[in-house]
């Protein structure tokens, strides 16, 4: 007889491990030691998840899983049973069935780390795997980069490897400023600080402005990078909803009235998860409020130079006159997201409070690093390089519109992006949840991010994923999206036999 108290006991709630893992080694260990006798029928997803007061989502993957491993059997209409073989000899895993419990809840589920950890199922070989934010490997201009560590080597020898300066390598601060000035941002290599990545930039922001408990306010949904920041610095973080031209900004004000954030994060252009581009009226609309009630900005530029459509649009630092915004970005995306090259740019108030976070964090970015990216920038690199990027990323995209068009179940939606590196689809409401689908998505080869987890505020998205067509070429793209569409109609398809029996 299964006994849920037993896995009350085992789960630990606190610890790193996710909930859902805890939940598949405490039942595998419970089968295998014979506590679950073959054929034991175990409770349906939902009453468990309500004993152990924990997501159903948890639930509902661990279950998966432990079918996929062979541990379990679903009978639709009859429930989910320890296997007759018992332990996990399922000699082929990927076609094992899974029967998905549909939630016909409708509240919000909070992005957890079950949901994270889900994710790193798409690591699997095999998998079609749209779910990461990164840059073809393809796109590395990997001979630039031999040529620029030997020729660095060469010419500055062990210095190169010694410890650089907190602020940055003195020409790679004057090489971003002109960067930056052909995007319309005028500033002096005073204002550059070099940073290890964008990543680096923002939780370096987060540091120097914001306290323990102090308000970050974004849009929401937002980039999961500064979901993470936000937890780790024990900031507090409050998505305001967008809509096609970004962040809602009769919201912001509410919200700022009644909460007094420090700071608002924001992505104008291309923004992840969503790839909308804020048009030039709410850019200085943004500003005016933020100078209104005295918040910072911080922009994160990032996909900025990933336009393949459209008219380029000033980034934020380029119409701020009052120093109010701190520019993030970097040459990851752009050229070697490895190397780890970013910079904030901002005005003399917060640059010191910023140099002194980053000697803290780590004394300096790797000298070496700096120094190549330098030679690769005035190399003049770097322009060939992001028009040829750009090119394949709109033959990508237009392959990624068309297969959508093909083959996602009708009452899906999907932006148009005219650059970055991602389609932001909301699939129809009478089927599966992007979580809920997930699994079944993986055991078809495919994978892609679970809306979810960009959201804010304990959940929304529930039905959003993001894809990256970026990294794949058309053919796996057109590939991908089919087996995307076939998970998608098994899902549908055992949740309607399901229907007829109340049991599971
Ligand atoms: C919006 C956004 N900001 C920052 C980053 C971090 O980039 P970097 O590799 O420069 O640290 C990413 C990476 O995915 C991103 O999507």
């Amino acid at each position: 007889m299964f006994n849920p108290s037993q896995l009350l006991v085992a789960l630990d709630r606190e610890g790193e491990e996710p909930i859902y893992r805890q939940l598949i080694r405490t039942i595998r260990s419970q089968i295998e030691s014979g506590e679950l006798p073959p054929g034991t029928r175990l409770p349906a997803s939902r009453d468990l998840a309500r004993q152990l007061n924990i997501s159903r989502i948890s639930v509902v993957n661990a279950y998966a899983e432990l079918r996929a491993e062979g541990y379990l059997s679903a009978h639709a209409g009859r429930g989910t049973f320890v296997s007759k073989e018992g332990n996990g000899t399922n000699p082929n895993p990927t076609s094992e069935k899974v029967v998905p419990v549909m939630n016909t809840v409708t509240e919000n589920i909070a992005p957890d780390n079950s949901l994270r950890e889900m994710m790193r199922m798409a690591r699997k070989p095999g998998v079609i795997s749209f779910s990461s934010g990164s840059p073809p490997v393809e796109f590395f201009p990997m001979q630039n980069l031999r040529d620029a560590i030997n020729q660095v080597l060469d010419r500055d020898g062990a210095s190169a490897l010694n410890y650089e300066v907190p602020e940055g390598y003195a020409p790679l601060r004057s090489a971003v400023r002109d960067y930056v000035s052909a995007l319309g941002i005028q500033c002096s290599p005073n204002n550059v600080l070099i940073t290890g990545g964008t990543q680096q930039g923002l939780d370096l922001v987060i540091q120097a402005l914001l306290s323990e408990g102090d308000i970050l306010v974004t849009e929401n949904p937002t980039y999961i990078g500064m979901l993470d920041i936000a937890r780790t610095r024990r900031v507090q973080i409050h998505g305001v909803c967008t809509d096609e031209e970004g962040i809602r900004l009769d919201h912001l004000e509410n919200f700022i009235i009644d909460h007094s954030p420090k700071l608002i994060y924001v992505m104008p252009t291309f923004q992840n998860p969503t790839g909308h581009v804020m048009p030039i009226h709410r850019r200085r609309q943004l500003l005016n409020l933020a100078n209104e009630y005295n918040i910072p900005v911080l922009e994160d530029a990032i996909y900025h130079e990933f336009r393949f459509a459209g008219e380029s649009l000033p980034p934020l630092k380029a119409l701020d006159d009052t120093g109010i915004v701190i520019h993030a970005s970097g040459y990851t995306k752009m050229l070697l997201p490895g190397i780890r090259i970013g910079y904030l740019i901002t005005d003399g108030t917060y640059y010191q409070r910023l140099v002194r976070v980053k000697q803290a964090a780590d004394i300096s970015t790797p000298g070496l690093n700096q120094r190549v990216i330098h030679l690769m920038l005035e190399s003049g690199l770097l322009g060939g390089q992001l028009e040829r990027n750009n090119r394949e990323l709109l033959r990508r995209r237009d392959a990624a519109l068309v297969a959508a068009e093909r083959h996602l179940p009708e009452g899906s939606t999907w932006n148009i992006p005219e650059g970055g590196l991602f389609l932001w689809i909301e699939l129809p409401h009478n089927g599966p949840t992007a979580a809920e689908l997930y699994i079944t998505a993986i055991q078809q080869h495919v994978a892609y991010a679970i809306g979810n987890l960009f959201y804010t505020n304990n959940g929304g998205g529930n039905y959003k994923i993001r894809i990256n067509y970026g990294i794949h070429k058309p053919a796996d793209i057109e590939e991908g999206f089919r087996r995307l569409s076939k998970a998608w109609n098994e899902v549908v398809c055992e949740y309607q036999q399901m229907e007829k029996s109340p049991l599971l």
